[in-house]
């Protein structure tokens, strides 16, 4: 009975070691200390014993139950202890501020992008796209810019390596919008109106006025009997859309080699109303727009009939709208990615 009890007490201590959390601990209790178990089973036995062998096995038993309950006590405020401290560790605190979440918005370029492209959409204009990597021939030649015309001077170009020419056709990053005028007028015949936003490239020092990678939004229409008061009307409902119905538009001509008669749009300058100040270098006007009646020998080159349809077109640079309006002084901001100029808009 003794070795009974001997290795009833080791393996009891044995499995407690092994015990890890408050309901293994209880199990363990009930066990090895419970009612039912051994060790009380044989302390209530012990009545049957003669008294030689009850003071012997009686005094083994009540020290290996006193052990097991002290061991049972230890244990337990240990595991209770590091519940505790488990608890404490991974408190929270439901009434610190929540971490608020940083809501981004669409980028100054972007919201003016969806201004122009929302009066032109109701004005029954439709927006297409066109590539960025572009063939010389609708950047240049189709647009009336034969290989030695000095127009080309006009377009700084990054022109891309030989390796990605096609046989002897080269390739650049488009200079301008116009080339998707080309690009529409091959698949689709008039009536036509389209406004193609975009981004444009050219091969410049970048300073307060010039970057070398910016927007433009290039518009055609195209239909039988359009004309010049086509496009002056539609022009200045735009602008002054854009810019506020006291705005003076003006009309001037220019040359581009795509269009005839060319024409330069100016709004009278927002900073001084038109008497001269630094920001319209004393002339009361800003230019915004190039425009003008597309050019019979570009009508051709796509199959559409000059003298049956003629068409209106015009481009603009899109950060220049946001600087004028904001007072932005510098182009370079757009894209420098500065938070601190991106929220303010
Ligand atoms: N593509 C010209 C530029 O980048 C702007 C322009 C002028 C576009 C006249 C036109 C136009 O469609 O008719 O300078």
């Amino acid at each position: 009975m003794l070795n009974q009890l001997e290795e009833l007490a080791s393996k009891a201590f044995d499995e407690l070691g092994k015990v890890t959390n408050l309901e293994e601990l209880e199990a363990w209790r009930i066990r090895y200390l419970g009612k039912k178990s051994d060790l009380i089973q044989t302390l209530r036995s012990l009545a049957t014993l003669s008294l030689k062998e009850r003071r012997v096995v009686g005094a083994r038993a009540n020290e290996v139950k006193k052990a097991l309950e002290t061991s049972l006590a230890e244990k337990k405020k240990g595991l209770e202890q590091g519940l505790a401290l488990s608890l404490q560790r991974e408190s929270l605190d439901v009434t610190l501020p929540g971490e608020s979440v940083l809501l981004g918005h669409l980028h100054l370029t972007t919201q003016t992008l969806d201004e122009i492209c929302s009066i032109f959409g109701g004005m029954g204009f439709q927006v297409v796209e066109g590539p960025e990597v572009e063939w010389e021939y609708y950047n240049f030649e189709a647009l009336n810019m034969p290989a030695d015309h000095p127009a080309r001077d006009m377009f700084a170009t990054l022109w891309m390596d030989s390796d990605t020419k096609t046989g002897d056709r080269p390739m650049l990053l488009r200079t301008h919008t116009s080339p998707v005028q080309i690009r529409v007028m091959e698949k689709s015949r008039p009536p036509i109106r389209v406004i193609a936003p975009g981004r444009v490239y050219r091969y410049e020092a970048t300073d307060a006025t010039h970057e070398w990678m910016f927007y433009q939004v290039e518009g055609l229409a195209v239909d039988k009997n359009i004309t010049l008061a086509d496009l002056k009307g539609t022009l200045f409902e735009f602008t002054r859309c854009l810019f506020g119905e006291e705005r003076k538009v003006r009309f001037r001509c220019d040359y581009f080699p795509f269009v005839e008669p060319g024409v330069e749009v100016a709004i009278d300058c927002l900073a001084c109303g038109g008497t001269g100040c630094r920001l319209c270098g004393n002339s009361g006007w800003i230019e915004i727009l190039g425009a003008g009646m597309v050019h019979p020998e570009v009508l051709r080159r796509v199959d559409i009939d000059p003298e049956v349809y003629s068409g209106f077109a015009f481009g603009m640079g899109v950060e220049r709208i946001p600087m004028l309006r904001y007072g932005i002084d510098d182009i370079r901001l757009f894209y420098g990615n500065d938070l601190r100029f991106l929220k303010q808009f």
